[in-house]
């Protein structure tokens, strides 16, 4: 650097905006599109190829042989992706396709074919990439990522991440964009003893290993061949290093172990100077920090999570399935949903998880607990609950029993099985959500007026659904309400310290219909949240799993965090090689 400059810089230094306060580096936009001169050229992109050797390709949407004039037609290959539109292990398995349609199309562009009957004439005219990003390179291993950093770099070119392209805002794809595919990074590795890098205070017993792409159900089998459990999902699909393990991720463990960010010891990523480090408490301890619990896709690539392993265990659950009249529904949910509230501080104090699904004329509902007994422990915290309704005589029962599963991997095939008949994937889907805190469970008045807001927000969320069907909204009692990280140990939002319930509202349609009716649709899903708001001001959501319209996003998803996370954000990915969507540094739509 000529010095005479120097002096110019020193002023620029004093007076430089906060938003480069580390570097001053300046961000370029990475808008480059492939309309535009400065769009890489075809041996630009073969010397890519070869510096990731031969793994860069051109994205081919999942459902292009479905299309006649897509250049991929071919009908047999048509037939077995239609039989498996739904399939979510077939949809993660692939770069061209993401778990909702929402995020593989875009304004009404793309190539979707019909969610209800894939068989039918596909969804558009044409078959287009959507919001899928131009090229990809399915990694595998870190110097892959480390060049494709460098390229979108020196190219301008938009950086997206995706791992199983499960994310409900979209953060994994975006168009004019090249892609880090995560998918072969399938690295599993046992630790009976672990020594982190440089990190003596780090170092444990029964550490698990996972590459970035890891899928939650081969994480579950692996470690349990050791005699260990994760602290995982309900859903054999998502990735646990990406998202999940970089935004919360939550399972039945949460209120016994805290959330997988609590469990995490070390990772090894790629910053956006396409350096590599392995970073836990003392190295980059404020990355590290930040990347437990702030965000996926924010910070730095991911390519390997190592983790906090926990005996095995069984897990008991007690199921419960019942059915009644549309003509009682307010006053039946109600009376449920007053005695689950009722419960739920005994049940959280006592690691009883588990999900709830409320229908307008329906609830199935699964309380778990692993303990190591025959079931004893949680049928003693459960029995009052269990006879109050088993007495309901408005009820029609179908299911009301105590299962326990000797290995989480059975029971992950009961909790998968309902996933897939509730939340299947490839469809368009809406989600809103909030963290309900303990504070609202603790009178009776107070129950009452969680009841009730919770009971509004469904009838608001439904009205507008009639022509489509009746949806869930999830109760999920998976929050480590024992673990409040009093250590300040992870960047995860406060608001999942204190909370309970973590309330979900599901929305969507299944056509690539006109935004005349889809905009309702979202919206009245973002306004089913009103009431629980009202009663949770200035609380949080999931970040995870949430509305993408969600407006105080930075306060919902990161609360009193936001302004740490944005800072080490800055410091580590000063040009914002990393934005997504409502991330933290996130700048709005223009950017
Ligand atoms: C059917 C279903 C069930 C679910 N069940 C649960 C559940 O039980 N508990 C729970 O907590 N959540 C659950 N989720 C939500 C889930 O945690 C999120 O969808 C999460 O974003 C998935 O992470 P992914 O890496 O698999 O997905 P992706 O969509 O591929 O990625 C999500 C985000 O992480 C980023 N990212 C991915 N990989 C990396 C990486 N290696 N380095 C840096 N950034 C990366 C992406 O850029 C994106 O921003 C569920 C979602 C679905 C659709
Ligand atoms: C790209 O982003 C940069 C920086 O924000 C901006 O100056 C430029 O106008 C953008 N280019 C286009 C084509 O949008
Ligand atoms: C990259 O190289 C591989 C192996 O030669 C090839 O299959 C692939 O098509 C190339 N990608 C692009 C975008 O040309
Ligand atoms: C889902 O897809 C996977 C991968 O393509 C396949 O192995 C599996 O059999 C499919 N499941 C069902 C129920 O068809
Ligand atoms: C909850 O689980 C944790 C982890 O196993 C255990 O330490 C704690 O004692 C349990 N709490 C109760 C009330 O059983
Ligand atoms: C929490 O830890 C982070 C990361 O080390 C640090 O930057 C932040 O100041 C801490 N916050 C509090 C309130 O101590
Ligand atoms: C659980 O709910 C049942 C039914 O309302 C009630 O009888 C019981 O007292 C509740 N238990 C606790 C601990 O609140
Ligand atoms: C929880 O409920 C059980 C069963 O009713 C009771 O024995 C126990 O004392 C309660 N625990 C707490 C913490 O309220
Ligand atoms: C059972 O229901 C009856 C009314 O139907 C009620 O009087 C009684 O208190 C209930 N018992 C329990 C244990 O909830
Ligand atoms: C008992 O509950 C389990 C879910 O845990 C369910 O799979 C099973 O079918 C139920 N059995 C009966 C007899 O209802
Ligand atoms: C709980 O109810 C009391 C009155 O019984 C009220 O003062 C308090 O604000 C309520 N707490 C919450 C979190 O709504």
């Amino acid at each position: 650097m000529p010095s005479k400059i120097l002096p110019v810089l020193a002023i620029w230094l004093l007076l430089r905006p906060a938003w480069s306060q580390s570097t001053g580096a300046t961000d370029p936009g990475y808008n480059c599109t492939s309309t535009q001169s400065c769009w890489p050229t075809t041996s630009e992109w073969q010397a890519l190829n070869t510096s990731v050797d031969g793994n860069l390709f051109a994205t081919v949407p999942w459902a292009a042989p479905c299309y006649s004039s897509s250049g991929h037609y071919n009908s047999a290959q048509c037939s077995v992706i239609a039989d498996n539109y739904a399939n979510s292990t077939a949809r993660s398995s692939i770069y061209g396709a993401c778990e909702t349609l929402n995020w593989e199309t875009c304004s009404g562009t793309g190539c979707a074919l019909e969610s209800l009957d894939p068989s039918l004439p596909p969804l558009f005219q044409t078959c287009s990439l959507g919001s899928l990003a131009t090229y990809y390179v399915a990694v595998q291993n870190a110097d892959h990522v480390a060049a494709t950093i460098n390229f979108a770099r020196e190219y301008n070119v938009r950086l997206t991440i995706k791992n199983t392209g499960h994310d409900y805002l979209g953060r994994s794809t975006a168009p004019n964009s090249l892609a880090v595919w995560t998918y072969n990074l399938q690295d599993m590795i046992y630790h009976e003893t672990f020594t982190a890098s440089n990190c003596p205070a780090a170092n444990g017993k029964n550490i698990g290993e996972i590459g970035a792409g890891v899928q939650a159900a081969a994480a579950y089998t692996f470690f349990e061949t050791y005699n260990m459990n994760v602290v995982g999902g309900n859903e054999g699909t998502v990735g646990l290093a990406g998202g999940f393990g970089q935004g919360g991720g939550h399972g039945i463990f949460g209120p016994s172990y805290g959330l997988m960010v609590d469990n995490a010891v070390e990772f090894d990523v790629v910053t956006a100077d396409g350096k590599l480090r392995t970073i836990n408490e003392c190295n980059d301890p404020d990355l590290f920090w930040a990347m437990r619990g702030g965000g996926g896709g924010t910070y730095a690539v991911l390519t390997a999570y190592r983790f906090q392993l926990h005996p095995a265990i069984p897990i008991n659950v007690f199921a419960f399935k019942a059915s009644f009249s549309l003509l009682s529904s307010s006053s039946t949910l109600t009376s449920i949903m007053t005695a689950h509230a009722n419960n739920q501080t005994n049940w959280s104090n006592n690691n009883v998880s588990g999900h709830a699904y409320y229908f307008p004329d329906q609830v199935e509902m699964y309380l778990v607990l692993p303990y190591n007994d025959d079931g004893a422990q949680l049928k003693s915290l459960t029995s009052e609950f269990q006879t109050f309704l088993t007495n309901d005589t408005s009820l029609t029962i179908t299911q009301n029993n105590y299962t326990t599963y000797p290995t989480y991997s059975e029971f992950l095939a009961l909790t998968q099985a309902i996933a897939n008949r509730l939340t299947p994937g490839g469809d368009f889907e809406v989600i809103a959500s909030r963290l309900l805190p303990r504070d609202l469970f603790a009178t009776p008045s107070n129950v009452s007026a969680l009841v009730d807001a919770v009971i509004t927000g469904m009838q608001t969320n439904e009205n507008v659904l009639d022509y489509f069907s009746k949806v869930p909204t999830q109760v999920i009692m998976t929050t480590p309400a024992n673990h409040p990280d009093t250590q300040n140990a992870t960047g995860l939002n406060p608001a999942w310290r204190t909370a309970l319930w973590h309330l979900v509202y599901s929305s969507g349609w299944v056509k690539g219909i006109s935004d005349f009716i889809s905009d309702p649709i979202t919206t009245t899903a973002l306004a089913a949240v009103d009431p629980v708001k009202a009663l949770t001001v200035g609380g949080g959501a999931y970040v995870n799993e949430a509305h993408f319209e969600e407006p105080e996003w930075e306060e919902t998803f990161f609360g009193s965090k936001y302004d740490t996370l944005l800072g080490i954000k800055n410091q580590y990915d000063p040009t914002h090689l990393f934005d997504c969507f409502k991330c933290v540094g996130w700048r709005g739509a223009n950017e």
